[in-house]
């Protein structure tokens, strides 16, 4: 058994520049285990909340003292002496210590921090990669390699630019490797800089790393990055899949769809209908967030009308909470859940939700934040679960491609690794 001896945080700073909380578990036998906290901009209401100090006078009142003083005082009080292989153990008392529903009162970042940490230390004493100790954590799973959302073009929250829609993904399906599909889109991410450049379109970065141009429509993203995709060599709807986050509550206001870049204002059910043209246009595999998230009218729409054929994706609609998630299973909405661990706050839970999903024939997707930093944890977790997708961003800033390089280390590392590239959508007409 392994104990956990001490805990300490610090706070860094994540890619906005924005304050952030860094755990390391130290074990009796000296092993240890660090992590960062990552943080989203576009976040779901029902999200875990971050606590953050609120003193105007020292970082914009963004500073995460508080969170660190609840993690070396009340957190360590709670977990010194604990078995670090427990991990539900360790989660729960954290849990019950704060109380609150959406873990207000420590900290969502407070206790993820220490929830990942204590997962690595708990790896590092048992001498296995991550992803290893992972699955022996999640349980039965068919562990692969899994399909990237590369999100090359950024619009929304996320970009200073006139598009609505906050990520314009691409997703390599047609290779036998990781390695094949990241070389696909490094390519198709050259050529679009190229064909921004030719246009006399900004070829600058945003949050994601992926390019955030002003266009004259939203649907002007989807024809340039058709035409890298051509001109990098592969086949539109055959190598390479469309993918697309609306992320619709960020335009959602008093019951109607606002895209300001188009000019155009949308009930729920012209809406839904948008969304349907836009994928009988363009080889749009998945959807994420084209409701707002208190929108369950207009997702039931949506999911009537494409659930049979795209994934539709529930990111600020679950939020990684496994009751949210039991509703919508229930009632038939959405077929997919975007996973990310400080929506919820805890390594446990995520795995629930992850469970939750699979066992009722949910696609799931892997993600990151748009504030994240050089962690890899979710490269690990995306194989260590076979969740079969993960999003993280696009081919540049060193915070998105860190997790695409862990994958090819994992990958490499593997006898038996495998990428099934288009056979994650099987049953949906791409
Ligand atoms: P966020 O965006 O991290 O800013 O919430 C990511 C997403 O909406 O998927
Ligand atoms: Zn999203």
């Amino acid at each position: 058994m392994s104990r956990i001896r001490a805990i300490r945080a610090w706070e860094v700073f994540d890619s906005r520049g924005s304050p952030t909380v860094a755990v390391d578990v130290i074990l009796d036998s000296g092993d240890s285990g660090y992590s960062m906290v990552p943080s989203g901009a576009s976040t779901g209401s029902r999200e875990a909340l971050e606590l953050r100090d609120g003193d105007a006078g020292r970082l914009g009142g963004r500073g995460v003292l508080r969170a660190i003083e609840r993690i070396e005082g009340e957190i360590s009080t709670a977990l010194l002496g604990l078995d670090v292989n427990d991990q539900t153990r360790i989660d729960g008392v954290m849990i019950e210590l704060d109380g609150t529903k959406n873990k207000e009162r420590l900290g969502a970042n407070a206790i993820l921090g220490v929830s990942l940490a204590a997962a690595r230390a708990a790896a590092c004493s048992r001498n296995l990669e991550l992803h290893q100790y992972l699955t022996e954590l999640y349980g039965p799973a068919d562990v692969r390699m899994p399909v990237p959302m590369m999100n090359i073009l950024n619009g929304g929250a996320h970009a200073d630019n006139n598009v609505d829609i906050q990520e314009f993904m691409i997703q390599p399906v047609s290779m036998t490797t990781f390695r094949d599909a990241l070389c696909a889109g490094v390519e198709i991410f050259n050529a679009l800089k190229m064909l921004l450049a030719e246009k006399g379109l900004a070829t600058s970065v945003g949050d994601e790393g992926g390019f955030a141009p002003d266009l004259e429509s939203n649907i002007a993203g989807f024809e340039l990055i058709e035409e890298a995709i051509t001109r990098s060599g592969y086949r539109v709807g055959k190598d390479v899949l469309l993918a697309v986050d609306c992320a619709a509550s960020e335009f959602f206001h008093d019951g109607s769809y606002h895209l300001a870049g188009d000019d155009r204002i949308f009930t729920s059910k012209n809406f839904c209908r948008y969304l349907e043209e836009l994928t009988n246009q363009f080889p749009i595999a998945s959807i994420e967030d084209g409701m707002d998230e208190n929108d369950w009218h207009g997702w039931h729409l949506l999911t009537e009308s494409l659930g049979n054929r795209i994934q539709l994706v529930g990111d600020d609609l679950f939020v990684t909470n496994t009751e949210i998630l039991a509703r919508g299973i229930r009632e038939g909405i959405a077929n997919a859940i975007l996973i990310k661990l400080n929506q919820i706050g805890t390594l446990t839970e995520t795995l629930s939700a992850i469970r939750m999903a699979h066992d009722s024939g949910y696609s799931v997707i892997v993600s990151h934040r748009s504030g994240d930093t050089e962690d890899t944890f979710i490269a690990d977790l995306a194989v260590a679960t076979g969740a079969g997708q993960i999003k993280t961003g696009s081919l540049s800033r060193s915070e998105r491609v860190a997790k695409y390089n862990r994958l090819l280390r994992i990958e490499s590392s593997l006898h038996d690794s495998r990428y099934l590239g288009l056979a994650e959508f099987q049953g949906m007409e791409t």
